[in-house]
């Protein structure tokens, strides 16, 4: 190996790489300690004990708080008739109604709605005795694959509450007039909940039945 000469000292070319190398890993070496002081101890997830109630039933549970209102239904309660489509609040397929509201259920906690009225697409009607909305869909074949159909039908009942309760919607004409039920409004108000099947007319028919409208 050709040695480097300098003024101060001889070193070769190899041990001047090793010295580099060493030097430059240094000052993340040096952080090391502090970054490790600085994070958070590690705690145990905490769990808290709650009361569910669902589609007219209590449950109790005892949850991690991190346990979504989703999961607490499918998961815990074995209520699997809610969907998990995207688990990020874009697709509907999880769509329930909590206190006469349709919202998404992988979008809040469980913790959050101790003591809360929750149904679920189990709540709404059964073979035999369907809900008007569950008759309407299967009426007009408003789902293919079946997998966004819960969400679709429970919010498709929120949103008529909506409707009569005089929530106005990015189409509706006059803010100031209680909104008028139409398949404008229907597209509208349930663009939330994706099918990806392509059963939308279906579905506008079907809601449209139920609101006695014309689709
Ligand atoms: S699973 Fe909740 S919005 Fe898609
Ligand atoms: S019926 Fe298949 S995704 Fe809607």
């Amino acid at each position: 190996m050709t040695p480097t000469t300098t003024d101060a000292f001889t070193i070769s070319r190899r041990e001047l790489l090793r010295a580099g190398t060493a030097t430059a890993s240094m000052p993340a070496m040096a952080g090391m300690p502090a970054l490790a002081a600085a994070a958070p101890a590690a705690t145990a997830p905490t769990a808290s004990p709650l009361t569910l109630q669902v589609n007219g039933r209590s449950h109790q549970l005892v949850l991690d708080n991190r346990t979504t209102l989703l999961d607490a239904l499918r998961e815990h309660l074995h209520l699997t008739g809610t969907k998990k489509g995207c688990d990020h609040g874009q697709c509907g397929a999880c769509t329930v109604i909590v206190d006469g509201r349709r919202i998404n259920a992988c979008l809040t906690l469980a913790v959050m709605h101790e003591g809360a009225q929750v149904s679920t697409i189990e709540g709404l009607g059964a073979p035999g005795r369907l809900h008007p909305m569950q008759a309407a869909f299967v009426k007009h074949d408003g789902y293919q694959c079946g997998y966004c159909t819960p969400g679709q039908i429970c919010s498709a009942v929120g949103m008529l509450d909506e409707i009569a309760q005089g929530v106005p919607s990015h189409v509706s004409d006059d803010l100031t007039a209680s909104p008028q039920p139409s398949a404008a409004e229907f597209q509208e108000r349930m663009s939330g909940n994706l099918c990806r099947c392509g059963a939308y007319s279906n579905i506008v028919e079907a809601i449209s039945e139920v609101a006695g409208v014309k689709a």
